[in-house]
């Protein structure tokens, strides 16, 4: 099987800061193939003026059925975390590296199941974040989860080893290069942990939202 070409996003993107009419143009993005099979593209949500941007991977059901980032059990976390940082989400814009839902379904099956988007993928929808950084111009980005750290910090970066860290943008694709970034886990992963280490795993998440409001004048 040949792999097939992936056009990307560019193309569908207009050149706007206005986030609602970047919200409209991504209905109609064709840029990979993940459109296929979803209700709708997710788009980032929050106002335009917002301090800190929160990239997280890609909608999930939820999301996908509701058409907004951060709606499902993922954003429940989420939502305790920030609460638990102080940060209120009227300073937060919240977005994801991939703007459709991937997901697979077992045979005979209707629950649609999670399945992480491809670089190839990441790389497809990465000029929609761009644009919404460009348009939003934060002064902290939280990267939550291995693919929206190595969507803007390479594909070689190494999550684990940057926790606690305040970084800077190396990818000449991002538009603002006076931003801080700070990179975590994601809220879904503090699910995913064994009970034991649960506790631990969300007492991280919340203090790397805490650094991130620290950077924050
Ligand atoms: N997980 C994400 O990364 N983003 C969402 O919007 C929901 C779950
Ligand atoms: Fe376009 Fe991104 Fe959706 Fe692919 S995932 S179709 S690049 S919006």
């Amino acid at each position: 099987m040949t792999a097939r070409h992936v056009e990307g996003a560019a193309a569908y993107v207009p050149e706007t800061v206005d986030l609602g009419r970047l919200a409209g143009a991504v209905q109609g993005c064709r840029g990979c193939d993940l459109f296929q099979g979803t209700t709708q593209a997710v788009f980032g949500a929050g106002p335009a003026a917002a301090t800190m941007m929160l990239v997280g991977e890609q909608p999930g059901d939820h999301e996908d059925r509701d058409g907004k980032p951060f709606v499902g059990p993922a954003g429940r976390v989420l939502d305790d975390a920030l609460l638990a940082a102080e940060i209120t989400r009227e300073q937060v814009y919240l977005t994801n590296a991939v703007k459709h839902f991937k997901f697979t379904r077992a045979a005979g099956q209707k629950r649609r199941i999670h399945k992480t988007p491809s670089r190839t993928e990441v790389v497809a929808c990465r000029p929609w974040l761009f644009a919404e950084l460009g348009a939003v111009q934060p002064d902290v980005l939280v990267l939550l989860g291995a693919t929206a750290a190595k969507a803007l910090m390479g594909n070689d970066f190494r999550l684990s080893a940057h926790r606690g860290e305040v970084l800077r943008p190396p990818d000449p694709g991002v538009p603002d290069n006076d931003l801080q970034v700070v990179v975590s886990i994601h809220p879904s992963a503090v699910l995913r942990t064994p009970r034991e280490g649960r506790d631990a795993a969300y007492d991280g998440l919340v203090a790397d939202l805490r650094l991130a409001a620290s950077l924050l004048v």
